[in-house]
């Protein structure tokens, strides 16, 4: 069952964090699907730009929608991941989508404000809520590639004032993380420092924590084992996202690890059966092994088994 980003967001704040998965094509939609049925979790469906030019945008929402129909238990938001202004709209307009995110994080604060003001009330007068970004998260995204000197913190002196002049309903914070395999190259770690100063002041808030994957190290092992070359890759420890959560991060962001999963599944599977041509076989594996990741992830954002508690909380609306 599809449902408002914003009723996932009132059932976790504070307590817990949803996932939210980038997809790509049909083997991570089957993995996703199991996976959260099998841990009982609700979860957020995310589709960037590139994923909807890929195949075909029309080609995910059918596959979402199948997936909706073999999988009647579950119960997911589907958002639109690092839009622009464009692409936000095609979103809105298309009556598929619950939740878009516009990042506009690369203008200034002022622009900022005023991209997001206007993807905001075309949004809400079709029932769609809006992730804004603040700060700037370092590594590669949608549009722009941000290098580490050029990223930076979310400022929590400009965090209230953004939220009440854009009118955005949740806002992604950089706090330390950035997108891709390769995070914290230094002694960096997550800056719950700067977390909690951003919950302060916008309580009750739903924030959202990009670039959150974990990059497990025997994954990264095993596929430099099969013939990949990952040197120094690292990323978040997901024994944080609880804490992360208790400060106000009611979405975390998730799509390099499954990206690692998928190398991970094919490298060793063609280096092991080097007479297989036949791509079932190794999908059946990635399937297997995708649904095995979400499920285990979800344990960790704490989303796990919460599914009976979101069924009983839309029955009462
Ligand atoms: O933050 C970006 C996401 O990982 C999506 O990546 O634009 O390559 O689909 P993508
Ligand atoms: P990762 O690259 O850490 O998986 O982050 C994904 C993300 O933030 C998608 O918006
Ligand atoms: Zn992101």
């Amino acid at each position: 069952m599809i449902v408002t980003t914003k009723t996932l967001f009132e059932a976790a704040y504070g307590k817990y964090a949803i996932g939210a998965y980038n997809i790509n094509n049909l083997e991570q939609v089957m993995g996703l699907f199991r996976g959260n049925v099998e841990s009982q979790a609700p979860f957020i469906i995310q589709l960037s730009k590139g994923a909807r030019t890929y195949t075909h945008k029309k080609m995910l929402e059918a596959l979402i929608k199948t997936a909706d129909e073999i999988f009647p238990e579950a119960i997911f938001a589907v958002h639109l991941d690092h839009g622009d202004e464009e692409t936000c709209y095609d979103c809105i307009n298309s009556g598929f989508y619950s939740s878009v995110m516009i990042d506009a994080s690369h203008e200034d604060f002022e622009g900022n404000i005023a991209t997001t003001r206007r993807v905001v009330e075309a949004a809400h007068a079709k029932g769609l809520v809006v992730e804004a970004e603040l700060g700037q998260l370092g590594g590669v995204e949608e549009h722009v590639a941000v290098s580490e000197d050029r990223a930076h913190l979310t400022d929590p002196a400009q965090a209230r004032e953004f939220v009440e002049r854009s009118g955005c309903d949740s806002l992604a914070v950089a706090i330390g993380t950035s997108h891709g395999a390769f995070k914290f190259s230094g002694s960096q770690s997550l800056r719950f420092d700067v977390l909690s100063e951003i919950q302060k002041v916008l309580p009750g808030f739903p924030l959202v924590m990009h670039g959150s994957s974990s990059v497990p190290q025997e994954e990264v092992e095993r596929i430099n084992a099969a013939g990949g070359k990952l040197a120094g890759a690292k990323g978040v420890d997901a024994d944080q996202f609880l804490r992360a959560s208790q400060l106000g991060v009611t979405k975390i962001n998730i799509d390099t690890d499954g990206r690692l999963v998928w190398t991970r599944v094919h490298r060793e599977f063609f280096m092991q059966h080097p007479e297989q041509f036949d791509f079932r076989p190794v999908g059946k594996v990635f399937i297997a092994e995708y649904a095995k990741f979400i499920a285990a992830k979800n344990v960790k954002l704490g989303s796990a088994g919460q599914l009976e508690a979101i069924r009983a909380m839309l029955a009462k609306k």
